[in-house]
């Protein structure tokens, strides 16, 4: 098997109708991890690293782990995936470390923090999206900037999130402006807005929809029924991983995140991709934390490392097989950059006929 583009893996997703978590990582446990949990059920992996990511791990050290990746797990297609790309440039250098789809996150300008202009955000993704379909690469675009409904900021995560208050017209996607921006920029998958942010703090409370805007997903599926959206934000930062963070030292004040069903409703309208680096970040810190905790004397990082890449690995597997997409691995078979570089050159962009003619190939 090989690296799948993002195109061809929710293509797939659309027309079975289930959705692919897309886990973050920065280093070879994590990485590690996705991996053998999607073996483990037979699932398409989206492995994608953020700029903070690619300088804590260094470009050339994920290139090569993802090379080894792709080695170890011959039957699992691969998306290798930029998060929040800030700029041509960094999606560029992502495309030459060996990614198949870069997100151009235009909803904020170039120092990832101020929120960006409309024409800002269709001019950075179009060119982006022209660049990368030359080499058959995928783009993810934003539109709408992420953050709270309750309080209006969004969190900073890397370095990367909007700084100052947000008005609920920037924290909900326009789904009149969704159609002409997909329309203008040519983006392969959506990002949408809608009352969810990055890392634990998202809600105050269990989400309802004045909070988290599900409709708001509803209304754009309806009207670009072939887009695959994309929501941001999606960790579920579950009630057991913060208990047992603060059982063993940890000071997490008590947080919502996405509910899973919330996710599952998205998957039934459109939604195919869903980030989730904070519910992974959880799962290894409350291991580690017990082991020390447990074993005061211990000093091998191994120890503690095997067992949280364990609870990385159940909550992995879970969400394969909450959204659907266990089960799907050995379904698809992987059409290479240079055949998906042809079919941009042609718009021969239908998500269905492309799945039937991958089979039929
Ligand atoms: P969480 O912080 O909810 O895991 O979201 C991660 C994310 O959206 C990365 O782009």
């Amino acid at each position: 098997m090989a690296r799948i583009t993002l195109r061809q893996l929710l293509d797939h997703a659309a027309e079975r109708g289930y959705g692919v978590p897309a886990f973050n990582i920065n280093n070879m446990e994590q990485g590690l991890a996705a991996m053998a949990a999607a073996e483990a059920v037979d699932a398409p992996a989206i492995i994608q690293a953020s700029r903070g990511a690619r300088q804590y791990a260094n470009d050339i050290m994920l290139a090569k782990m993802i090379d080894a990746l792709v080695e170890i797990y011959p039957h699992i297609p691969v998306c290798m995936h930029l998060d929040h790309g800030n700029g041509a440039t960094t999606c560029l250098t992502a495309i030459q470390s060996g990614f198949t789809s870069v997100m151009m996150d235009g909803s904020l300008k170039s120092d990832g923090k101020t929120p960006a202009s409309y024409d800002y955000n269709v001019d950075v993704t179009r060119q982006v999206a022209e660049m990368a379909h030359l080499g058959g690469v995928s783009v993810e675009g934003e539109l709408g900037v992420l953050g709270s409904l309750e309080h209006g900021t969004g969190e900073q995560e890397d370095g990367h999130g909007a700084e100052g208050v947000l008005s609920h017209d920037q924290l909900l996607t326009d789904p009149d402006q969704a159609v002409d921006f997909v329309a203008k920029t040519k983006v392969d998958a959506l990002a949408i807005a809608m009352g969810t942010s990055h890392g634990a703090y998202k809600f105050s409370r269990k989400p309802d929809g004045n909070i988290l805007a599900m409709g708001v997903i509803e209304e754009i599926h309806q009207r670009l029924p072939n887009t695959h959206l994309v929501m941001h934000g999606s960790s579920s930062v579950p009630q057991d991983l913060q208990d047992i963070i603060n059982r063993y030292g940890g000071k997490m004040p008590q947080t919502w995140g996405v509910p899973v069903e919330e996710i599952q409703r998205g998957i039934r309208h459109g939604v195919r991709k869903i980030n989730i680096d904070t519910d992974n970040r959880m799962a290894m810190t409350g291991e580690i934390r017990r082991i020390l905790t447990d074993n005061p004397g211990e000093f091998d990082p191994r120890k503690y490392l095997k067992p949280a890449m364990e609870a990385m690995v159940k909550l992995c597997r879970a969400r394969f097989e909450e959204f659907g997409a266990a089960g799907q691995a050995s379904k698809i078979k992987v059409v290479p950059l240079a055949t998906m570089a042809q079919r941009y050159a042609r718009g021969d962009l239908d998500p269905k006929f492309h799945t039937q003619r991958d089979a039929a190939e």
